[in-house]
């Protein structure tokens, strides 16, 4: 069995460690990967936008399956291609895509289906912005450039002179090639965010476990946002009550709607919880599973993922539970220093293996690449260490005893992920 996984962070290494441990024991293969994937697949060098060169891969390699990490090939309509050719593949279609590509067409139909979200109305002109913050006058207010703009495209504005420069960004600077010359502008959720993550294949729906990015650089949640400074699940703020009205009143009307309008949603869907006060609303979704959240939350699932992606491919995801780990588990990444502003590469990394040797932790690789047998960093987040345990105290003890073996030139890391589950 052969399985090709697209993407190149960390989400993917954990994928690939995921399925690397199914009794099916599939080939893999990861296109680009990177160095953590190089020790459990074959890397192959083709590029995840290069959605020709991926199709021509995958046919002449006979791929069984292909499971798509990031968004941007699902919204070039990469799945589209695949299907048309007979080919299994595990993310949504280029329409279905837009709950991710498109923050408008989400919001659209978010209201169209009754899901719990914040105000909102969407732009195409700066002057007609201007005139809709002054009118609104309420801070914070929250401006999104509407298609995709690698994670940089929403600012909370604190004031009306924030709210402009963002709006300059995305209209008279173009900041955001293109993605930004339609904007939606959003009234401010208060509360705690988390992150919930479902498989779906278009009918059955099947939820993971409730997890907790920790988004902004420093510890207590300061200074800018980044990719995600480290995750942990379960979270305690997603009660089972909670849980249960994510799958209620967001993931069934959800697919349910897009089933009424002719869309068959395939794939990973992810929604992005705001709880306050009990009170659950949609901050936004994802096509694709989270990073860092992936790297905690597929070592939690006991069932098989091979199962359960082919069971998705094919429809019958009804035959399909899931079977969790009673356990909690915590990731600390670990970043360049300067990231998520300019930040230097190639500092050497040792300890890695140090750290996978400790009981109940895993070390997964993101901008990482193997130069003469050697560990270099190539990004901002360069890797997360993993912790397993029965509670969640002493996962994250496991995760900063791994941190504690792992060096590079530079290295950060915040000291407080997970501590708010701890509460
Ligand atoms: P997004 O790219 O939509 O995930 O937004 C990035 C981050 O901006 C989210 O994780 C939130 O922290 C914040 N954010 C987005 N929309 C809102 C909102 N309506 N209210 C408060 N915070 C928001
Ligand atoms: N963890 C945030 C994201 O994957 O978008």
């Amino acid at each position: 069995m052969k399985i090709l996984i697209i993407g190149s962070g960390g989400r993917e290494h954990a994928i690939a460690k995921a399925l690397s441990k199914s009794p099916h024991l599939p080939t893999l293969f990861v296109a680009p990967g990177n160095a953590g994937t190089a020790q459990i697949a074959q890397n192959v060098p083709i590029k995840d936008a290069d959605c020709a060169a991926l199709l021509t891969f995958a046919k002449d390699e006979s791929i069984d399956l292909t499971i798509v990490g990031p968004e941007g090939p699902l919204v070039l309509g990469l799945v589209d291609l695949f299907e048309a050719e007979g080919l299994k593949i595990v993310g949504p279609n280029k329409v279905a895509a837009q709950l991710e590509g498109s923050k408008d067409w989400a919001k659209s139909k978010m209201k169209a289906y009754g899901i719990p979200t914040a105000r909102y109305e969407t732009f195409t002109h700066y002057d007609t912005c201007i005139a809709y913050i002054s009118k609104r006058n309420t801070y914070p207010i929250v401006v999104k450039a509407d298609g995709l703009a690698a994670g940089k495209g929403v600012t909370v504005a604190q004031t009306f002179k924030e709210a402009e420069e963002a709006l300059r960004d995305c209209f008279l600077d173009d900041k955001f090639s293109g993605a930004g010359l339609q904007v939606v502008i959003e009234d401010f959720l208060k509360g705690q965010e988390a992150s919930m993550f479902a498989f779906t294949d278009g009918k059955t729906i099947l939820p993971m476990m409730p997890a907790q990015d920790h988004k902004a650089v420093f510890d207590g949640d300061r200074g800018p946002n980044t990719g995600g400074m480290g995750a942990y699940a379960p979270a305690p703020l997603v009660t089972k009550k909670i849980q249960e009205a994510v799958l209620e009143r967001v993931f069934k009307p959800l697919i349910a709607g897009f089933r009424s309008e002719g869309i068959l949603y395939k794939g990973i869907v992810y929604a992005g919880l705001m709880i306050d006060e009990g009170e659950l609303s949609i901050v936004e979704f994802n096509a694709r599973f989270g990073d860092p959240e992936t790297q905690i939350v597929l070592p939690l699932l006991k069932t098989d993922l091979v199962d359960i992606f082919f069971a998705l491919s094919e429809e019958r995801l009804d035959t399909v539970s899931l079977d969790w780990h009673d356990h909690s588990a915590v990731c600390v990444v670990m970043a360049s220093g300067g990231y998520p502003g300019s930040y230097s590469k190639g500092a050497h990394i040792s300890g890695t293996y140090a750290a996978e040797a400790l009981e109940g932790v895993q070390v997964v690789l993101a901008g990482v690449q193997e130069k003469e047998g050697d560990l270099l960093t190539s990004g901002g987040r360069v890797l997360a260490v993993v912790g397993q345990s029965e509670s969640l105290k002493d996962a994250i003890d496991k995760a900063y005893t791994g941190v504690s073996k792992i060096f590079f030139d530079g290295a950060y890391n915040r000291t407080d992920i997970g501590a708010k589950g701890l509460v």
